[in-house]
């Protein structure tokens, strides 16, 4: 794996390289990010194959000012307060994206919602800056494992990784070791989705009001799978088809597309996993704004990226 501290070049080689869909792990405040750009969903598919992550959730959008997060969504009066008093720096506001962000739908799990942070770390920032694009952004850790705030715990962990990881910039240990606090500002009550960096109280105390806690009866914070916003179709979904019935639209997967007259979107031609991940919530979206009862959906291998796929489309056949 290649690590290079992060110097001038370094940065301005990141910022190349998440412009073309490559993947490169930077130092935070917080943890140390995988990051890629939040615009290529090949690139955001690219993070959860590289994470090992067995289902997607919504991620963190990375973006160098406000500027540029007005670009992709919209802030209310109290999420405006939330960010001239904590931006830049470990917080994270779940807003409404704007219809035009050009966000890959997978970078918010379908959602109508995006995550936004602007992180307080020199090195972060330039290479946001560098980028010229909005950057998506897990903790730099395999699926399980602990977060990484160390350039060495980064390699550690991708040491086997594919190709997408590129580079991992060297910035030193991370200040807080903790990830952003999360909060979902979408509305005019602020709801804490994930405790972090920034206590709640202090958050309390810039708004003048309570926030509700979002957990989920012990004291862990609710999934996104929990969340009642999560996105499903409003078309029955129907899985493992091996044909298309009456009233059907058709999600294929692969070079032998079952035959239908009706809307059909193959995920995948090639039958790669990574493309068809990419493509999944533009497509369960399109099948479903055709007005069609259900959708039928091909059988897709459940290797790799497989699994994250089959465990959002078993969700979305389970319904609301
Ligand atoms: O400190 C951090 O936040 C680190 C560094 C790298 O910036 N990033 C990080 O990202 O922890 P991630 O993707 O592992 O965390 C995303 C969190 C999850 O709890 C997810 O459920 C929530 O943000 N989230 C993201 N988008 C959301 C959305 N649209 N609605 C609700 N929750 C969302
Ligand atoms: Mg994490």
């Amino acid at each position: 794996m290649r690590i290079l501290k992060a110097s001038p070049e370094a940065i301005a080689e990141a910022g190349a390289l998440l412009r073309e869909g490559r993947l490169v792990a930077f130092p935070t405040e917080t943890v140390y990010g995988l990051g890629g750009n939040a615009l290529d969903g090949r690139a955001v598919a690219g993070i959860f194959a590289t994470k090992g992550r067995p289902q997607f959730n919504p991620l963190i959008v990375h973006v160098p000012n406000v500027a540029e997060a007005e670009k992709l969504a919209m802030l209310g009066p109290a999420a405006r307060r939330l960010a001239e008093a904590f931006w830049p720096g470990p917080l994270t506001l779940v807003l409404q994206r704007r219809p035009d962000s050009g966000l890959s739908e997978l970078v918010t799990a379908g959602l109508d919602t995006v995550a936004i942070r602007i992180p307080d770390h020199p090195i972060a920032r330039a290479v946001l800056i560098a980028a010229g694009v909005p950057v998506a952004a897990p903790s730099a850790n395999r699926s399980g494992h602990v977060s990484a705030t160390m350039a060495r715990h980064v390699a550690e962990d991708f040491e086997t990784s594919p190709p997408p990881l590129a580079l991992i910039l060297d910035g030193g240990p991370t200040a807080h070791g903790v990830e952003s606090t999360v909060l979902d500002a979408t509305g005019d009550e602020i709801v804490l989705l994930r405790p972090g960096a920034v206590p709640t109280e202090v958050i309390e105390t810039i708004l003048g009001a309570k926030v509700r806690r979002a957990l989920d009866g012990s004291d862990k914070p609710m999934s996104p799978g929990q969340l009642a916003s999560h996105y499903a179709p409003r078309a029955r979904v129907r899985l493992e088809a091996v044909d298309v019935q009456a009233g059907e639209a058709l999600l294929a997967f692969g070079s032998s597309p079952l035959p239908t007259a009706g809307p059909a979107v193959n995920l995948s031609p090639a039958g790669d996993l990574m493309e068809a991940a990419a493509n999944l919530f533009a497509a369960l979206r399109a099948l479903d704004a055709t007005g069609v009862d259900g959708i039928a959906v091909m059988p897709i291998p459940s290797e790799g990226l497989g699994e994250a796929i089959n465990d959002r489309l078993r969700r979305a056949a389970v319904g609301r």
